[in-house]
């Protein structure tokens, strides 16, 4: 066996193997701080620069966040009940929900904490949800397009719409339409994309991605996001309208898209080894914060935001113009609820 070894080319591989695993505990320990030392950085540069805006009183301001439940949204909760804004956590989970609601109204002292149900891919739901906010709030600040799901496989819905794709497209781009004309002046809505918007190169078959034709369907509803964005921005006049990035956090987005053990596994290592390097569920909500507490004049119409700032969209989707197109689409599939 050894002979044979030492015979084969494979004698040098099998030595300097030898020899680098006999030596590798010199320097693992710099391996492992070098890593921490990288990771540092990453994790810097997806922050961004550190904002607060603690002194800002958002009394008597009405503002909606979908899916502040959990993750980013209930951070962004938080942060703006602090700033004693009205808030309704627009959620599909009530008892979920209340129990957030509750640990920050002790938290913070503000009791206009509210609950109203929004099940974003069941769109009667989502008519049902503006009636009821029309009939208890006269006007609305702040829209914060948060909620959001992704998937290892397709579902649909009742409608037989891709459930990724109703859930955070279609459900709030009705939503968004539906509550139009109760958006008050200088007021904001903040939809919550991704970076994956930017993977597109061609144009996309709106009908596919409603069928789940496409292999991947989070990031085409995150780049039917920005589409929304830049419509709204043009036709609203005293709203502006803008969306963002988080970065990349560790939320419960995940752990409730895969359904088999080996996958959620996987997940569970993999965000174990990059979690130096991702944001804290905190630090993921300071772009939404940032957007929906920075001073109105400096909000730029229609802008792009991450890591804490200003930032651009893909340059795709200027030369792919899908704008017009999905805001028809949209109108199309929907019409009924309209
Ligand atoms: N995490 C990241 O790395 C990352 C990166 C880029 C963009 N984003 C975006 O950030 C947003 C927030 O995600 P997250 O990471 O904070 O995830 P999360 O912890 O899973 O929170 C998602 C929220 O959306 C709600 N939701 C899901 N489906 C809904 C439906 N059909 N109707 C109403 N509410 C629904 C959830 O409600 P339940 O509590 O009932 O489940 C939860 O409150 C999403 O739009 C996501 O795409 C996240
Ligand atoms: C919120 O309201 C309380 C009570 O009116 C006030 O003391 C506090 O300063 C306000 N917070 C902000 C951030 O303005
Ligand atoms: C999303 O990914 C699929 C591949 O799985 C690709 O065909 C599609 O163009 C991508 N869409 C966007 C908006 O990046």
């Amino acid at each position: 066996m050894l002979k044979n070894i030492i015979q084969s080319k494979y004698c040098p591989i099998f030595l300097s193997s030898l020899i680098f695993l006999y030596y590798l505990h010199y320097f693992l320990p710099l391996l492992i701080l070098a890593y921490f030392i990288i990771a540092h950085f990453v994790h810097l540069y997806q922050r961004g620069p550190i904002r607060k805006y603690n002194q800002i009183n958002l009394e008597g301001k009405i503002v909606i966040i979908t899916g502040a439940s959990a993750g980013i949204g209930k951070e962004t909760a938080r942060k703006l009940a602090w700033q004693n804004a009205t808030i309704i956590f627009a959620c599909r989970d009530e008892q979920k929900t209340i129990k957030v609601i509750n640990e920050i109204k002790q938290e913070t002292g503000n009791s206009k904490l509210h609950y109203m149900n929004l099940q974003l891919d069941d769109y009667n739901n989502v008519k049902e949800f503006v009636k009821d906010f029309k009939n208890k709030f006269t006007q609305l600040d702040i829209l914060i397009n948060n909620a959001g799901i992704a998937q290892w496989w397709h579902k649909y819905n009742k409608n037989n719409h891709e459930l990724v794709f109703a859930t955070n497209y279609l459900g709030h781009f009705l939503l968004t339409r539906l509550l139009m004309d109760s958006m008050s002046k200088e007021s904001r809505i903040i939809i919550v994309s991704s970076v994956m918007h930017e993977m597109i190169r061609s144009k996309l078959n709106f009908n596919d991605v409603l069928n789940g034709k496409y292999l991947e369907n989070y990031n085409n509803t995150k780049y039917c996001g920005v589409l929304l964005c830049q419509k709204l921005s043009r036709i609203l006049k005293s709203t502006k309208v803008v969306a963002l990035h988080p970065g990349v956090i560790k939320t419960e987005l995940l752990d409730k898209a895969g359904n088999t053990i080996i996958l959620q596994l996987i997940q569970k290592m993999l965000f174990w080894l990059f979690r130096p390097m991702t944001l804290s569920v905190e630090e993921g909500a300071e772009t939404t914060i940032y957007c929906a507490l920075m001073p109105y004049r400096e909000l730029l119409n229609g802008g792009y935001y991450e890591k804490n700032r200003l930032s651009k969209y893909s340059k795709s989707i200027e030369k792919l113009n899908q704008v017009e197109e999905l805001w028809e689409f949209s109108h199309q599939i929907l019409k009924e609820y309209l």
